[in-house]
């Protein structure tokens, strides 16, 4: 049995960091007697003069319900750099990280964060560190489990702006297009979509041409709604063209939604705006679904360390959480299916993805 483990958050911040947190100190000092240190800032905080902090019952008392992460969060810095735009990991500072770790008396870590720091994660692993990653993003993209804590509200509050959107779009006949995040996938749009009342879903995997956009614009007028909803995916792209960056170095996406309102204004006439949610889809406290699934992720990850398991993340598999390999859950991105369905729903009941042949699908 471990003496002391250490406890780090990665990349973006996600809303249930806490909840894992609290989980974990309370599991491994609870159940199994270990002693638990914080490690500031990501892997950051393992380097040169540690940044680290003891954790305790006492200290992960009453942050359950608290947005962002105690440990403080990195998704720059000297182990994840960025070359001509793209996120590579450099020589890794391992060595200098494996020795403070030695001194500061940490035998295993759990290592909270998404692709990129999984990555990292999966490194320490290789070079026999015994370690365990639990799955963070709003994104809701991690190939190897059902469900990433954070993503489900993200969804809340997608929704919520829809709803709200959806009485201002109808009393004044607008289009309303409402940019929300996801990176490369279209999870956050597709779900809150079909959760918000969305006219129109725009998400990378299906392209879209503006001339289907403006048909259903159209289709809504004859049948009396004077008024659509469009909620697009950061990453979506219109046919033939590539996603838009607002930092391409920094690989920062956004803009679309503005590009969209432009156009659709352009070819309808109609007035339309653009709101884009960003980070208030990060910010602020879980809701109870990402509570109970951080809180059930964090103790599975002790469990796992104690029983001896390493180079592992906890996953959702079929309403149960499971370990799996950590060089699995960074091998692909988990994209929405084309022909899934949750898409064959929301054609059903008669949103459009403004696919260039849609009204044939
Ligand atoms: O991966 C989570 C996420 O919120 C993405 O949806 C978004 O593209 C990105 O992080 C934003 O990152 P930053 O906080 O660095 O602007």
């Amino acid at each position: 049995m471990y003496k002391q483990i250490g406890i780090l958050t990665g990349g973006g911040d996600a809303p249930g960091l806490n909840a894992v947190i609290r989980a974990v100190v309370r599991t491994a000092i609870g159940e199994f007697g270990m002693k638990c240190v914080g490690i500031e800032d990501s892997f950051e905080g393992i380097l040169g003069e540690p940044q680290v902090t003891k954790l305790t019952m006492k200290s992960v008392s009453g942050i359950l319900p608290r947005g962002g992460t105690i440990l403080g969060t990195r998704n720059r810095g000297n182990f994840v750099k960025l070359i001509d735009g793209k996120p590579f990991i450099p020589d890794l500072p391992i060595d200098e990280a494996l020795e403070n770790l030695a001194k500061l008396e940490i035998e295993a870590l759990i290592v909270l964060g998404g692709e990129g720091t999984l990555a990292i994660a999966e490194q320490f692993h290789r070079r026999g560190f015994p370690i365990i990653g639990v799955p963070k993003t709003i994104d809701n993209d991690l190939a190897a489990t059902e469900l990433t804590f954070g993503f489900m509200t993200a969804i809340d509050i997608a929704t919520e702006a829809l709803d709200r959107l959806h009485t201002t779009a109808a009393s004044h006949d607008r289009v309303m297009i409402l940019e929300v995040m996801g990176r490369h996938t279209g999870w956050i749009a597709l779900h809150a979509g079909l959760a918000g009342s969305a006219d129109i879903i725009l998400i990378p995997e299906i392209p879209f041409s503006f001339d289907s956009v403006v048909r259903k614009v159209r289709e809504r007028e004859k049948s009396g709604s004077r008024f659509t909803n469009i909620v697009v995916a950061e990453g979506a792209k219109e046919v033939g063209k590539s996603e838009f960056y607002k930092d391409p170095n920094a690989m920062r996406l956004g803009g679309v939604g503005s590009y969209i309102r432009e156009k659709v204004e352009e070819m309808t006439g109609k007035e339309s705006r653009c709101v884009v949610l960003g980070h208030l889809q990060r910010g602020g406290s879980p809701n109870a679904f990402d509570r109970m699934l951080g809180t059930n992720f964090g103790a599975c990850a002790v469990r796992a360390l104690a029983n001896g398991q390493t180079g592992k993340m906890v996953a959702l598999k079929a309403a149960e959480v499971v370990t799996v390999p950590l060089a699995d859950a960074v091998l692909n991105l988990k994209t929405v299916m084309v022909d899934g369905q949750l898409v064959r729903t929301a054609r059903d009941i008669g949103i459009s993805f403004a696919a260039p042949n849609e009204s044939k699908l």
